[in-house]
């Protein structure tokens, strides 16, 4: 029950355990891990994929033949393995040349490398079996005020994608984009800063239907925002296409603490959104595993994420299922809520004289929601209490 298997879709990029642990101020704490090892131990975790930047499988700067023998390799590995990759993504922050950004830096000769680099790396995406990849913008932005032009960036973002788009409708590709939201960490502040700029991006470009959102846990949070709240939205806007889960305490640093750590309740909302809507993509972890651990550490950090996971989805269920907590839905008006506000139409809401002229505001004023009641079932059930 606790133990995740494939069927639990539970997947890790390259570079999460592969961490080495270099922060601003310290160097690596861990080794390397060779990709074909971490692709053996996520297998025998139970976990259904794996992902990858680009630089994360083949080195920056590597041959062709270099290049060849790494993908032969790491395939041969997922073969044996049976691991699937559902998703990959382009390393455009770590090297110099994108100190300002890759598909909105101010140097033209930069925005081609950066889409050439993407577009080397979609197709082997999808000769590994990836239908989704992601885009983190974590160098498009500014520090200094006069340095960037929003709105003009703004429409080379939009050619970006629209170049990709066009890229893989020509190649007859089945691949989709997801546009990872972060407000700051690297650049000071980052263009498409949460789910909701990201959203409105999305609806101008030429084929919005192609991109969707993949959104962090930790990177609203960074906001201050609602987590929960931004993956219904984006599921309300059919858009939710991946997901990154992690953990975050507040609003500071980008912490990727593993799934379960920092905000536990928003984590709780979380899984219960995510089973309760049906979705059915990848539970994508993209954490740190902390820079104090050995690779004991990191493997057992891994584990937790998914034991974490399974551990919300049963408490969320256990919730759901509760008869104590269907009344307490009933008393806070959830099933009033879902009812539409006019269904009998403009013209009798404007007749309808308990609507405004005889509404007794005060009683509806006075009535209690029930609100604190239904919260104290849902704490009682993720502290295991119920
Ligand atoms: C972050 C981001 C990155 C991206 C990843 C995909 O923590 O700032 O999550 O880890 O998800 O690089 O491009
Ligand atoms: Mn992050
Ligand atoms: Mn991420
Ligand atoms: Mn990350």
């Amino acid at each position: 029950r606790l133990t995740p298997t494939p069927a639990d879709k539970f997947t890790f990029g390259l570079w999460t355990v592969g961490w080495q642990g270099r922060d601003p101020f310290g160097d690596a704490t861990r080794r390397a891990l060779d990709p074909v090892e971490t692709v053996e131990r996520l297998a025998s975790l139970g976990a259904y994929g794996v992902t990858f930047h680009d630089d994360d499988l083949i080195p920056f700067g590597s041959s062709d033949a270099e290049r060849a023998a790494v993908v032969k390799r790491f395939a041969a590995a997922l073969e044996s393995t049976g691991l699937r990759v559902p998703m990959a993504t382009t390393n455009l922050f770590t090297h110099p040349v994108f100190k300002d950004g890759a598909f909105t830096a101010n140097d033209r000769d930069v925005r081609r490398f950066a889409l050439r680099k993407t577009i080397r790396n979609i197709d082997l995406a999808v000769e590994l079996g990836a239908d989704v990849y992601v885009a983190w913008g974590g160098r498009e932005g500014a520090e200094h005020g006069a340095s960037k032009d929003v709105r003009t960036a703004l429409d080379r973002l939009k050619e970006a994608f629209d170049l990709l788009g066009e890229y893989v409708v020509g190649q007859g590709y089945d691949l989709r984009f997801a546009i990872e939201p972060k407000p700051n960490e690297p650049r000071g502040d980052i263009l498409l800063p949460t789910i909701g700029h990201a959203l409105a991006f999305i609806e101008r470009l030429e084929r919005p239907e192609l991109v969707g959102v993949n959104p962090e846990v930790g990177h609203e949070q960074m906001a201050g925002l609602n987590f929960p709240h931004g993956i219904a939205q984006a599921l309300w806007a059919g858009k939710l296409f991946h997901i990154d889960l992690n953990g975050q305490s507040g609003i500071k640093y980008d912490q990727d603490l593993r799934f379960g750590a920092g905000d536990l309740r928003q984590a709780f909302w979380l899984v219960d959104l995510l089973e309760s809507a049906g979705y059915q993509g990848p539970r994508h972890f993209d954490f740190k595993p902390s820079r104090t651990e050995d690779f004991d550490g990191v493997w057992a950090s891994a584990a937790g994420c998914m034991r974490n996971y399974l551990l919300l989805k049963e408490r969320a269920r256990a919730f759901r299922a509760d008869p104590e907590v269907q009344a307490a839905l009933r008393a806070a008006r959830l099933d009033r809520l879902a009812e539409p506000t006019a269904a009998d139409g403009l013209a009798a809401l404007l007749a309808d004289r308990t609507a405004f002229e005889d509404f007794d505001i005060t009683a509806a004023a006075e009535r209690g929601m029930a609100f604190e009641q239904l919260d104290q079932l849902a704490l009682e059930h993720l502290l295991g209490a119920r």
